[in-house]
């Protein structure tokens, strides 16, 4: 196996070759590593780049230097698996570095083309780039330290490599989970005990703890890479007991109204029914539903009767298992006695609304960490009519933004809106495994 690397740098890779990892690799006979020096390919004062048509021009590598870069490296080792390096490329995450092996296994060959100034001709790239890589939401003077990080990722994965294969197959981003804390020796250090579990020899008991100590990190660091790789059924039930228990409330009090004065809303059974069966899709405990309305009340209880006894249950036994999560009440105060009496906690209040609202914390959809590791429970609140109140809204502890498309339109039904919010804020999001 061999990686080749074309570079304006050659220097900089000498001392990284040489030492660690990839010394050990090359030592072993595993792979080989080799880096052509651009600059060794052109003539006694000529230029290896050129400027970039257009206004605003930088300094381009010329294309040929590349051709013959690419060219010469083939011919002496064979046909390779090319990648670019570009802030536009695909993020490098473990996944890609995973396929990456698997190609240079297969292929035997792949070429690493880091750029410089501002990068390549973007002709270079459509001819040869199997695949283009970004190291990061930044830019670097050049893609070598790019080039570097890709090259160490790939050997830990190639098999002999790494002293113990395990290691690397149970490490951190190689399934849905990051690693588990270690400790070592001491035991008592700067007043922190390693825990006593750890040290208790009991292997299964071991086994539980880290599994549930990484789930548990992962879930509150890392949810938009937890959403996006737990596949396996176990996985997702040991990631839904990682999240803290939310709760959702409906309210037909405290709203605006047309004049924008506060008043109370109507019931509609449509967001009975949507909004708990969006609740009970995204694991949410108790859907709250207010109204201090006796007319309001009768209703839903007539419905809510309905559904939580007998006929209800045969009649469709889902959707029963949905309203079961349902509970009217008269006000806010009295949603927040009942969550803080189950859990034991004051909850945190997410208000959500159509507008942008200022004089509350704000959230955005990537915020899980920031609420999640309070570990209290939480709850979405929502609007009817025009939205939450101000009354409202200044008893919550955030907001989250509103949920807008890439139209002006902004309209959306609440049960609309809950079923988006829910699956932004709590939902899977797999990408192709
Ligand atoms: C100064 S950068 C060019 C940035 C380019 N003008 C842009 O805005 O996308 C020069 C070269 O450094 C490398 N590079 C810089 N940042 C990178 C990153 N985040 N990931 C991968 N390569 C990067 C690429 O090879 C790039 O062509």
């Amino acid at each position: 196996m061999r990686i080749s690397t074309l570079t304006l740098f050659k220097a900089l890779y000498e001392p990284f070759i040489k030492t660690s990892l990839p010394a050990r690799a090359v030592d072993a006979g595993i792979v080989s590593l080799d880096v052509e020096d651009l600059f060794s390919l052109v003539g006694p004062k000529k230029r290896i780049d050129s400027p970039s048509f257009g206004p605003g021009a930088g300094m381009l590598l010329k294309p040929e230097v590349i051709q013959m870069g690419i060219e010469k490296s083939e011919l002496q080792h064979g046909p390779a698996y090319k990648i670019f390096f570009s802030p536009k490329g695909q993020k490098l995450d473990q996944c890609l570095l995973k396929k990456l092996a698997q190609i240079l296994q297969e292929k035997k060959h792949i070429m690493l083309i880091p750029a410089r100034y501002e990068g390549m001709d973007a002709r270079v790239e459509e001819v040869y780039a199997d695949c283009m890589v970004s190291i990061g939401d930044y830019v670097l003077m050049g893609g070598d330290l790019p080039a570097m990080v890709l090259m160490e990722g790939l050997l830990r994965l190639i098999p002999g490599v790494v002293g113990k294969e395990e290691s690397v197959l149970e490490e951190s981003f190689s399934g849905p989970f990051v690693d588990y804390p270690e400790y070592t020796a001491p035991v008592l250090w700067k007043g922190l005990e390693v825990p006593e579990i750890i040290r208790s020899g009991n292997h299964g008991a071991i086994e539980s703890w880290r599994r549930t100590k990484a789930a548990h990190d992962s879930v509150i660091h890392h949810f938009g890479w937890v959403r996006s790789h737990t596949y396996a059924q176990e996985d997702k039930k040991l990631v839904a007991q990682q999240i803290p228990p939310h709760y959702v409330i409906l309210m037909h009090s405290q709203v605006l109204l047309g004049d924008d004065t506060e008043g109370t809303s109507s019931v509609t059974s449509l967001d009975i029914h949507d909004i708990a069966r969006s609740a009970c899709t995204y694991g949410i405990t108790k859907y709250f539903l207010v109204t201090p309305l006796l007319d309001q009340q009768k209703i839903v209880k007539k419905l809510l009767h309905f559904w939580h006894t007998d006929i209800g249950i045969d009649y469709n036994p889902q959707r029963h298992e949905a309203l079961k999560a349902v509970c009217l009440v008269e006000s806010f105060d009295e949603a927040l006695a009942q969550i803080k009496h189950q859990e034991g906690k004051q909850p945190l209040c997410i208000a959500t609304s159509a507008r942008q609202v200022t004089g509350i914390k704000g959230l955005t959809y990537y915020d899980q960490e920031r609420v999640w590791s309070q570990e209290r429970p939480v709850v979405l609140v929502l609007g009817t009519a025009r939205g939450l109140a101000p009354s409202l809204l200044e008893r919550c502890d955030y907001v989250l933004g509103p949920i807008e498309g890439f139209s002006e339109f902004n309209h959306l039904s609440v049960r609309s809106a809950a079923a988006v919010i829910f699956d932004r804020w709590l939902g899977t999001n797999p990408v192709a495994q």
